[in-house]
């Protein structure tokens, strides 16, 4: 890891309390950035502040309030005066199939996954400052079909089309919009399934046999992918959408 490679910038991510957020806001405060991590559980976001360390800012809010944003971007105008990295990382997945999805569960994915990614990002464009990055992440589901999806691949596909519309809308700013699609990874979302524990398993095993890496990816692996974007790295890269899946979207 460069110390300085995002040294002065200033990072924003959502869902940074836990997984690839987490992993993301952990990348960025190495590399020299100020990190702010919006999460929706106090405890969580106490916690992940304190394991980021870098005089890291925890604010707790829900992204599919449009307030939350509004309150974000004043405490980052207060703070640093702009941002330079905003992650839009939030996001809910509930698998299940189409005939037993409520109405309640399609609107909890779409006022997470989709709403909440984009008046979070249009609701800080006032604060974001020339060249920055903008990352959203994204889900192999919209790329490939998997069973009980329907809703949460809808929702992901979703941010890839506000990916590819910003990244036009916002070039004369020299504001870079991309996208990450991760394949299936490690983290507290698939507890959140609420599997029973041999369901679980059966499901882990039953996504490594899918994946040409044979197995499920970490959520440094998809930090690195978020830091590349972040950074200068990518300086000539805008409305790409980086699939950091060990292969899957190619079965
Ligand atoms: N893990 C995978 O296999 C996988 C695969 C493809 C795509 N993804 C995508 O990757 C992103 C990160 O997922 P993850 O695997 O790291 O899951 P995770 O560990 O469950 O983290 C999700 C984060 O989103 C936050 N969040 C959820 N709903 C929110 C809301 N309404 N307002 C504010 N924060 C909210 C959670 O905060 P609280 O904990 O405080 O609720 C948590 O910090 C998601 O967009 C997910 O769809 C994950």
């Amino acid at each position: 890891m460069n110390p300085h490679q995002l040294s002065g910038k200033v990072a924003l991510v959502t869902g940074g309390n836990s997984g690839i957020g987490l992993a993301s806001a952990h990348a960025f405060a190495q590399a020299g950035a100020r990190v702010v991590i919006l999460g929706r559980r106090q405890d969580a976001v106490d916690a992940a502040v304190q394991s980021i360390g870098h005089d890291a800012v925890g604010v707790t809010g829900d992204v599919a309030e449009l307030d939350t944003h509004d309150r974000v971007a004043a405490e980052i105008r207060q703070r640093f005066g702009g941002l330079d990295i905003y992650m839009a990382n939030a996001g809910v997945a509930l698998i299940e199939p189409s005939p037993e999805v409520s109405v309640a569960h399609y609107d909890q994915q779409f006022a997470t996954n989709a709403r909440g990614v984009f008046f979070g990002v249009t609701k800080t464009l006032p604060v974001l400052n020339h060249g920055a990055s903008i990352i959203l992440v994204s889900s192999i589901a919209s790329a490939k079909v998997l069973e009980g999806h329907a809703v949460y691949a809808a929702s992901k596909a979703a941010v890839e089309a506000f990916a590819r519309s910003w990244a036009l809308e916002l070039k004369d700013r020299c504001i870079r919009v991309n996208v990450i699609s991760p394949g299936p990874v490690d983290t507290p979302i698939l507890e959140k399934l609420g599997l029973p524990s041999a369901a679980r398993a059966g499901l882990d095993d039953a996504m490594a046999a899918a994946i040409p890496l044979a197995r499920m990816g970490r959520p440094g692996e998809l930090a690195r992918a978020a830091l590349f974007l972040a950074s200068d790295a990518s300086c000539f890269v805008t409305g790409a959408n980086i699939r950091v899946d060990g292969g899957m979207a190619l079965t």
